[in-house]
């Protein structure tokens, strides 16, 4: 099989899985690649495009060893319609869990084929430059294991007829999957108001619609998904997130979390004839 288009289909609130999608893509040397990114909220209904013909690298972060539940109902709306896929789950240097699993699943229910499956290390999103977590990943070696992996799925396809000549695609993770518990506070960003300008830019980046900007900025704490997406867009430092629960897992994942993990990567294999 020939891959000749790429279509990225991601949710990346502080874009560390679109980078390493788009360093997989580049590896994979498709003439033509596609960008569905998933993150704003206007793609719960934007009409998305057909995959036909295309490889789809499917990605999208680790939260609590999971898919987060909004990433996952706008990845529900795309269908596989039988295109080859490979899924990436990213996680902050603790552990991705049940999370590529859930993607490979997930995959297969919409109709997709999975033919490669990784996981790639991204700054962890409650990372602070006072208190780095996985800081500057995905770093260059990172970012040269996404192409050779993205290379290593052309490879893999070029060397089939067609999909049903790939076993399925095994990845590690746990059924039932980590249960996902509900947002037990109303833990969110706030603004200081000292540094902030009232850019809007906090609004703008936020994947589910939890800030509003008037005379002041508020956060609707209950929809807040702590992506820390505002946080990052933020051009002053006026958005933190400095809820007591955070502050105090972050000050103890800065030593916990320090030894830096690798990707892993699986594709699947060639059926014997
Ligand atoms: C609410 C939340 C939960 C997270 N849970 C995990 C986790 O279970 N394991 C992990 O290693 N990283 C975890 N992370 C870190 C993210 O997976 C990591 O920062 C990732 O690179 C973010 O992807 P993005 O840049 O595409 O948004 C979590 C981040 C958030 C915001």
């Amino acid at each position: 099989m020939n891959i000749t288009k790429a279509i990225i289909a991601c949710f990346s609130p502080t874009q560390t899985t679109l980078r390493i999608l788009q360093a997989v893509a580049r590896g994979v040397g498709a003439s033509e690649v596609f960008v569905l990114d998933l993150t704003l909220p206007e793609q719960e209904t934007r009409p998305l495009p057909e995959v036909g013909g295309a490889l789809v690298l499917i990605g999208a972060p680790v939260y609590a060893g999971r898919v987060p539940a909004v990433a996952e109902r706008r990845l529900r709306r795309l269908q596989g319609s039988g295109a080859p896929a490979a899924v990436v789950a990213v996680y902050g240097n603790r552990e991705y869990d049940d999370a590529l699993l859930e993607l490979r699943d997930l995959a297969i229910e919409l109709g997709f084929v999975p033919v490669a499956g990784a996981a790639f290390v991204g700054e962890h999103s409650y990372s602070t430059p006072g208190t780095p977590i996985a800081a500057g990943r995905p770093d260059r070696r990172d970012l040269g294991e996404a192409e050779a992996f993205g290379a290593a799925v052309q490879a893999r396809l070029a060397a089939i007829k067609t999909l049903s000549d790939l076993q399925p695609l095994q990845v590690p993770g746990n059924r039932p999957y980590k249960p996902r518990n509900p947002k037990a506070d109303e833990a969110a960003p706030e603004t200081r108001e000292d540094l902030c300008i009232k850019c809007g830019k906090c609004a703008e980046v936020c994947p589910v619609g939890a800030v509003a900007v008037g005379e002041t900025v508020t956060t609707d704490g209950r929809a807040c998904i702590l992506c820390c997406a505002c946080t990052r867009a933020c051009p002053t430092g006026a958005r933190v997130l400095e809820h007591p629960r955070i502050t105090a897992w972050r000050e103890a994942a800065v030593t916990r979390l320090r030894e830096p993990k690798r990707p892993n990567t699986f594709l699947a294999d060639t059926r014997v004839p």
